[in-house]
């Protein structure tokens, strides 16, 4: 698998020189996606969203029948190795949704990608360290291109661990579950309370207990529990945060 981001600052003198790398780790929806989009903007730096490598893997594993409908059997990870290594996949900034597009061998993925069925297909491949192997270099290569800020489980813990700013986003499950909620019926669907907590809890016990690279706090993370905070509250002290670190903000 190559990823390239088509909006990268890629200077090939620079290659050599070690740019900043800023590491958002935690569950999904605790809010990582926005502020990390954010930091990325207000900082000119390029945006990893990990998550999105493991989701597209996930999707084109499911449509290969290689991932059953029942998510505790296991996979034929050479075949899902091989799947992997076969993805190209680039990353377009989008400023209107606030995400990055994503392109797999030439073409756009839509927005399925980002749905919870295929959220669970991420975290089942996830598990994978051959998988896993095979994501690292890119993610890595990433940070030789300009500043990064990375977005994922683990970022501070494995894929950057010299990284200048490791923060790990989190907040309960009720509260995810509720935010989930809300964006669902904002978007006119219908949403179950007690299944969306359901799911959440079955995926971070999914990702929190894996042998490889399982998503926790690396010990010099900074943890943040945004629970009961509101988004912007959590972008400024994420900031402030940055700045303390030495990370440089012109805006
Ligand atoms: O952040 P997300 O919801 O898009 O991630 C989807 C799944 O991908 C997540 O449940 C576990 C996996 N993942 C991972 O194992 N490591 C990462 N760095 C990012 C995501």
């Amino acid at each position: 698998m190559t990823v390239f981001n088509s909006d990268a600052n890629n200077n090939s003198q620079a290659q050599s020189l070690r740019y900043p790398v800023i590491c958002i780790d935690g569950p999904s929806g605790a809010g990582k996606g926005t502020v990390a989009w954010r930091l990325a903007q207000a900082l000119n730096y390029q945006l990893l969203d990990s998550g999105a490598l493991y989701r597209i893997v996930g999707l084109k594993a499911f449509e290969a029948g290689l991932i059953s409908t029942d998510a505790e059997k296991s996979i034929d990870e050479t075949a899902l190795l091989a799947l992997t290594q076969s993805l190209q996949i680039a990353f377009e900034p989008n400023n209107a949704s606030g995400r990055v597009d994503i392109i797999v061998n030439g073409e756009a993925v839509g927005e399925q990608v980002r749905n919870e069925i295929v959220g669970g297909y991420a975290s089942q491949v996830a598990v994978y360290p051959k998988v896993r192997q095979a994501l690292l270099n890119l993610q890595q290569d990433m940070a030789k291109r300009s500043g990064l800020v990375a977005d994922g489980r683990d970022m501070g813990t494995v894929v950057f661990p010299d990284a200048d700013v490791k923060i790990f986003l989190t907040a309960s499950a009720k509260a995810r579950a509720e935010r989930r909620m809300t964006q669902l019926l904002d978007a006119g669907e219908t949403a179950d309370f007690e299944a969306i907590l359901t799911t959440i809890k079955a995926r971070d016990k999914r990702d929190e207990n894996r042998q490889t690279a399982p998503s926790k706090p690396a010990k010099d993370a900074l943890v943040l529990d945004s629970s009961t905070l509101d988004v912007k509250t959590v972008y400024d002290r994420v900031k402030q945060y940055c700045q303390e670190q030495g990370i440089f903000f012109n805006r």
